[in-house]
């Protein structure tokens, strides 16, 4: 027997202590040859019972991760993948047959197989410390739990809870996942093990759910709540997109009654869903992600202090956004009310991320400071500038800042449309200026391109690069030329849009068409939540650069009709939502949708061609990480080669020859 990723302990008590310890690396993943060398120590534990099992990461601040989604993309088939999740399951269903009482003790991250292989064990018991996260995000891969998951997470809590964290995949922190029952104990990291010990000697009898609980997963309530479940999912994601939470529903709904037949079934689903195209994107997806955070880890970059200047939509958030996130902030604005504004907003966003959580409060408000005359510039490792977008103005702040700052703290300027090189032009070291481009909200939007200017100094861009990542975003190095690479590809996208309506097509059907698509939401609502004004002067910038034909809609914009701020656009807005016509309609919805994405995917032909980003794959990371682009159709360039470039090749033809050359394909097709 092979002792490569278990070793075993036991005590003075025969308690079999496992410690988990994937050699070579920082993290455990329930990878196949860690499952099949568990298994085989189980079966000896079979034939020589100890008095208890005891399973534990010797990692710090994790547990297990969860499976090792590469082997996962060697998955060519069903069959494959059954045989896949049939070990998996073999091993729970001996941890949890096992004659001894079994413990799982759980300190750090526990995801995915982690929380099946605690579920599997008779306790599962956790360290209350801020870095246990509990869950079950394999929906967001496009798969649902395989390992056994699903029927013991249900008989834990009750279908209610467990569906839910299923469905959304999110993880708990340990508290909230003793609130719903789906582990026995909560106990200080330093109690952990002695609580360990307790339930492996005692084995306390757990309670039953309460009756109501055990009710909703009866035979006659289950087609009731499942059917407002699939509501529910429905507004987040369409069956044909997402299909894996209506397997889900529809697996517990029929099963539930029966555990056994219930684990079967589990593992035929996953096999299944596993081998789905959106699966294979989500997984991609998934992996973009661990790239993109890869980029900001080649250089250390410690950051004490952090200084932002302009308090407005932008400065204001990203400063709350480092105080959230556990950074020394001071932010600057030339004007005292807006900076009063900006420390109100900040509350709200405090009170939004921490809930009730008022210590987290309080911390995130002793470290953000309003500085209205800029004394947080001498002792800042970095100055984010967010002021108005106007280049003279931005240069009088820079000249005025330069001979404040720290000699080795980096310049970053939020600007989302000036050349780096009109603005580092003033500065005595214009290597230390580089883009730092937030997108709107910051709080909810992942990506952060780091505009990599001329004169940028490479150790600056590394060091903006791992300050995105420290402070929780995903980093994207981008070449400085107009548009970055998100607005750049998704202003062709607007464009045609406004283009349509100028067409009188309505504004709900093309959004339709988009949402139809995948997208997050339309590019008419989108150009509406934004501003129309803003809309306008990147399009304008653009338009220069590459030459795009502006719709008349654009040209003739009325200064009360700015989109959802001031309460009309394309759309009216009433309670912050649009009003929509559900009845409008137009006789050809295909096209609408083909002049939409045809026009995003050739500017990401274009971008791909003119080396914005370093990789290919970054485009598409990019793209769904900065406009919420369909993941699981693993971004535009991906969604090319999934199509066939023939097949929309010829679309692009046709589109060209009906409306023009703006559908002409970009030279970069030929290199696909
Ligand atoms: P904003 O108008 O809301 O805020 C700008 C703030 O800067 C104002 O509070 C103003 O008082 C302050 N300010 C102006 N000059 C100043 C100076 N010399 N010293 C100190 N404070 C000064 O503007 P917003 O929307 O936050 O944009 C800021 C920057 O972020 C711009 O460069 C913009 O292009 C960029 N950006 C904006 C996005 C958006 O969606 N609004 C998205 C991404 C980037």
């Amino acid at each position: 027997m092979s002792d490569k990723y278990w070793k075993i302990e036991k005590d003075d008590n025969n308690i079999a202590w496992l410690h988990f310890d994937t050699p070579d690396s920082a993290a455990n993943l329930l990878a196949q040859a860690a499952i099949k060398e568990l298994d085989e120590i189980i079966q000896g534990f079979e034939k020589e019972l100890p008095q208890a099992v005891v399973i534990l990461s010797d990692k710090k601040d994790s547990f297990v991760f969860g499976a090792d989604i590469k082997e996962f993309t060697a998955l060519d088939n069903k069959e494959q993948a059954l045989a896949f999740m049939h070990n998996g399951h073999a091993l729970m269903n001996r941890i949890e047959a096992l004659a001894c009482p079994t413990v799982s003790m759980v300190h750090g991250i526990c995801l995915g197989g982690g929380t099946e292989l605690s579920l599997a064990c008779d306790y599962f018991i956790a360290s209350d410390h801020k870095k246990t996260k509990i869950g079950l995000p394999e929906i967001k891969l496009g798969i649902h739990p395989g390992y056994g998951g699903t029927a013991r997470s249900i008989e834990r809590c009750g279908p209610l809870a467990a569906m839910n964290i299923m469905l959304t995949g999110r993880a708990l922190t340990a508290r909230a996942a003793k609130k719903i029952k789906l582990i026995d104990e909560m106990v200080p990291q330093r109690q952990l093990k002695s609580a360990a010990e307790h339930y492996a000697l005692n084995a306390p009898k757990r309670k039953p759910l309460p009756l109501l609980t055990r009710l909703t997963n009866s035979a006659p309530l289950r087609p009731l709540i499942a059917s407002q479940m699939r509501k529910q999912v429905a507004s987040k994601a369409k069956p044909e997109h997402y299909p894996a939470p209506y397997t889900l529903i529809d697996l517990w709904q029929k099963n539930a009654g029966n555990k056994k037949q219930m684990l079967e079934k589990e593992a035929v689903a996953v096999a299944e869903l596993a081998t789905t195209d959106t699966a294979r994107n989500l997984v991609r997806v998934f992996f973009l992600q661990e790239n993109l955070k890869s980029q900001g880890k080649k250089v250390k970059f410690d950051v004490e202090h952090v200084h932002v200047i302009g308090g407005g939509i932008m400065g204001g958030d990203i400063a709350s956004w480092c105080a959230i996130q556990g950074y020394s902030v001071t932010v600057q604005d030339q004007s005292p009310e807006r900076l009063a504004q900006t420390i109100k907003r900040a509350q709200y966003s405090f009170k939004k991320k921490f809930k009730r959580d008022r210590r987290a409060i309080r911390d995130a408000n002793d470290l953000l400071m309003a500085d209205h005359r800029g004394a947080g510039i001498h002792r800042a490792d970095i100055v984010i500038e967010a002021i108005f977008e106007d280049a003279e103005v931005k240069r009088a702040l820079y000249e005025s800042i330069e001979p404040k700052m720290k000699p080795d703290a980096i310049l970053a300027t939020n600007t989302s449309s000036i050349k780096l090189e009109d603005l580092s032009s003033c500065l005595q070291n214009p290597g230390r200026l580089v883009g730092l481009h937030f997108f709107n909200p910051v709080a909810l939007m992942p990506l952060v391109e780091i505009i990599r200017g001329n004169e940028s100094d490479e150790n600056v861009v590394q060091q903006a690069l791992a300050f995105a990542k420290n402070i929780g975003k995903l980093p994207l190095a981008v070449k400085s030329s107009p548009g970055f690479l998100v607005n750049r590809i998704l202003m062709p996208y607007i464009l045609e849009a406004v283009t349509m309506v100028d067409e009188g097509i309505a504004p709900e059907v093309i959004d339709k068409a988009a949402t139809d698509y995948g997208m997050p939401m339309g590019p008419i609502e989108l150009a509406d939540t934004v501003g129309l004004d803003i809309c306008k002067s990147v399009a304008n910038i653009l338009s220069e650069a590459l030459g795009l034909p502006l719709p008349d809609n654009l040209k003739q914009l009325s200064d009360k009709k700015l989109g959802k701020k001031t309460g009309e656009g394309f759309y009216k807005y009433k309670d912050g939502k649009p009003v929509k016509n559900k009845k409008a309609s137009y006789d050809n919805p295909q096209e609408v949708q083909d002049r939409l994405v045809m026009r995003l995917i050739n500017e990401a032909t274009a971008c791909l061609r003119e080396g914005i980003v370093e990789e290919k794959d970054l485009i598409d990371a990019g793209v769904i990480f900065g406009t919420g682009f369909a993941p699981f159709r693993g971004g535009p360039l991906e969604y090319i080669r999934s199509s066939g470039i023939d097949n929309l090749s010829k679309t692009m033809d046709q589109l060209q020859s009906k409306f023009g050359d703006r559908f002409k394909k970009d030279e970069g097709w030929n290199n696909l």
